[in-house]
């Protein structure tokens, strides 16, 4: 269904992320169908250059980025066609008469997207509140990081606050973008099997993996002053143990969705110094063999030894009622043995076993949500082996793997998330109180690793990340799940 029309502003419009991400998922939208005409795009960064000049770094990008069968000429001329450019500088504001200038009326959805360094965030927001252009109709997209410690998120939620209100704000977290998180919900809210055994009672505990192999890729001085705790499990991982935990919201409206998950951000056990060397792993990786090659370790690549952490791995716990006793491992971190994310939910063994040993072992029941590769949900059930050999037992999986049930092109999550902010629908962004509630529960890790001196524990790449990773799970007589 096309939305109305719009006009989209993208401030770092000749950035990376702006390239890799947001031009390709806007041309994808367009050629879903779902622009109604005039819908114009608008970059801006501090680079001088012509409208022309941008449509050209646009064309190229869009046939660098696009996958080969999705790029379609007709489709890209119209697309590069609605393309304008305005150089501005978003600390001094200069330029931002020329932006004025390429918007329409008033009532006209404005979308502005700060594919820009947060430092920006607050002083572009106020120039565009000086030239005039934010309207009721005007929404603010924000990338992380939202700050690095609670004080920093609360002052830029601050500084954006003082000229847009809540509802105009779109805090993206990629995570919640992507159709496996979704589905999620679906699986939990849309069937009736899984509730009654979503509980302490009945599961055993969760494992939250997000494995990557790319190592520190060209971000050098972003990452290393961020590190595996800020850049992954402050956001990305938070939402994903929220949208596990959280109780059932009363619709799918933005605000009930948020307010469970705020309430699971609020019950997560404080993790403090003294606990923090049991129930938390940090690690860095070292020279090792990644995606088929040699690669170097972190400190060479980054050109100097560095205390930050490319893994962590955390024991967490929820007080609260639904939860009490059940531990939720979370890990992540660059270089390791395969790219994979995904959530397990370990169900309790049975309360008694009617056969005998010849059966073979009777092992737990789980419900493994892929995000990536290969998105898909497999529920892992015991059966009897097919055949005359008596009762013997195997563990298979009921497996909905989506690119073999459904053939379709998976969108990337940012298409999704930009179009919402275009409806103006925030269930899947974050609210201000969410971000600062998930810094609270980080920044006692981060103050116990610093009180502890808990350096980084090496490990090669290409592995599962150090021993103390495997360490902290197998002490609860459990074991990470490696997927084949
Ligand atoms: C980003 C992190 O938010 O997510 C990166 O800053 C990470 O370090 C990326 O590589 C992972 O996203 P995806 O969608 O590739 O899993």
């Amino acid at each position: 269904i096309p939305v109305d029309p719009f006009d989209f502003v993208v401030f770092g419009a000749t950035g990376d992320l702006a390239e890799r991400k947001l031009l390709p998922a806007l041309y994808q939208r367009q050629r879903a169908g779902q622009f109604a005409e005039p819908t114009r795009i608008i970059g801006s960064s501090r680079t001088k250059m012509s409208s022309q000049e941008y449509r050209d770094f646009a064309d190229k990008a869009l046939r660098e980025h696009l996958p080969k069968g999705d790029l379609d000429e007709e489709q890209l001329k119209t697309f590069i066609a609605r393309l304008e450019y305005a150089a501005a500088d978003g600390s001094s504001g200069e330029g931002f008469e020329d932006i004025k200038t390429l918007v329409d009326g008033d009532d006209r959805i404005r979308v502005f997207y700060m594919a820009v360094a947060p430092q920006l965030f607050g002083s572009i927001s106020q120039n565009l509140e000086k030239t005039g252009l934010i309207t009721p109709a005007s929404r603010i997209v924000v990338e992380k990081p939202i700050g690095r410690s609670l004080e920093s998120a609360k002052a830029l939620n601050d500084e954006i606050g003082r000229h847009f209100k809540e509802a105009q704000i779109f805090r993206i977290d990629h995570y919640l973008g992507k159709e496996t998180v979704q589905n999620l919900m679906a699986l939990r809210f849309a069937n009736a099997l899984y509730e009654p055994l979503w509980r302490h009672g009945h599961i055993d505990h969760v494992q939250i993996t997000v494995a990557e192999t790319v190592g520190l890729e060209d971000r050098v001085s972003y990452y290393d002053k961020a590190g595996a705790l800020r850049d992954m499990v402050q956001n990305h991982i938070l939402q994903l143990l929220c949208l596990v935990a959280m109780e059932v919201p009363n619709s799918f409206d933005g605000d009930a969705v948020r307010d469970e998950k705020l309430k699971v951000l609020r019950s997560l056990k404080r993790i403090n110094g003294a606990e923090s060397p049991r129930v938390t792993v940090r690690g860095q990786y070292k020279a090792g063999a990644s995606a088929g090659g040699a690669v170097k370790g972190y400190a060479d690549e980054l050109g100097s030894e560095s205390g930050t952490e490319t893994f962590v791995a955390i024991k967490a716990e929820l007080d609260n009622w639904r939860w009490a006793g059940v531990p939720f491992y979370l890990r992540t971190g660059k270089r390791l043995a395969s790219r994979l994310s995904e959530i397990v939910i370990e169900f309790k063994k049975i309360p008694h076993s009617i056969f005998d040993e010849s059966a073979g072992v009777i092992s737990n029941n789980q419900l493994i949500i892929r995000l990536q590769p290969d998105e898909g949900v497999k529920q892992v059930i015991m059966i009897k082996d097919p055949g005359p050999g008596g009762m013997r037992l195997r563990s298979v999986p009921l497996d909905m793997t989506f690119a073999e049930s459904f053939g379709e092109r998976n969108p990337d999550a940012y298409e999704r998330l930009i179009m919402d902010v275009v409806r103006g629908n925030q269930t899947l962004f974050m609210r201000r109180d969410e971000v600062e509630a998930a810094w609270k529960w980080i920044d006692p890790i981060l103050q116990g690793w610093e009180e502890n001196r808990q350096e980084p524990q090496a490990y090669t790449a290409g592995t599962w990340g150090p021993s103390g990773s495997i360490a902290l799970i197998e002490r609860d007589g459990r074991t990470w799940h490696e997927s084949e």
